[in-house]
């Protein structure tokens, strides 16, 4: 199996594994990093959101192999004690309810509020749309997005 060097969280990990294990099962599996979950496998839920270089990507339909030596950054690697200010704004709305699909949620938001700091409702409607929450904490997730931005 080939030996990939990912760079996760700001740190450059080798790690082995075929060329189409999708980069969550690489996290997951190999480097223990659980908080990214595994909803659909098919990139329609969002569960499984990661940044890559920045942007929000389903690391359950990225192969391990297409990464090279872009930045990854898993929820693990938004601040080292869950303070980043979208954590804090999802904490202030208690947002959860079973928790499962939260992680993706927030990796979404946060790559959607660094490149739109000042969001309109419909603009977070957008770009929050494509993440699945099974508990309907959609109202929550709106309202913590919208004042994370303020
Ligand atoms: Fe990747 Fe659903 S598990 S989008």
């Amino acid at each position: 199996m080939p030996t990939y060097q990912l760079n996760v969280n700001g740190k450059v990990h080798s790690v082995e594994a075929s060329d189409n294990t999708p980069l969550l099962w690489v996290l997951r599996d190999e480097l223990n990093m659980v908080g990214t979950k595994f909803g659909c496998g098919i990139a329609q839920c969002g569960a499984c959101t990661v940044h890559l270089e920045g942007n929000a990507v389903r690391s359950c339909s990225l192969p391990v192999s297409t990464v090279g030596e872009k930045k990854i950054t898993t929820i693990e690697g938004l601040s080292e004690d869950g303070s980043h200010p979208v954590q804090e704004a999802w904490k202030e709305i208690d947002v959860p309810q079973c928790g499962y699909c939260q992680a993706g949620q927030i990796m979404t938001a946060t790559a959607f509020l660094a490149k739109n700091p000042n969001p309109s409702d419909e603009e977070i409607k957008d770009a929050m749309h494509g993440n699945i929450c099974r508990c309907a904490t959609y109202n929550r997730i709106h309202k913590a997005v919208s004042t994370a931005a303020k």
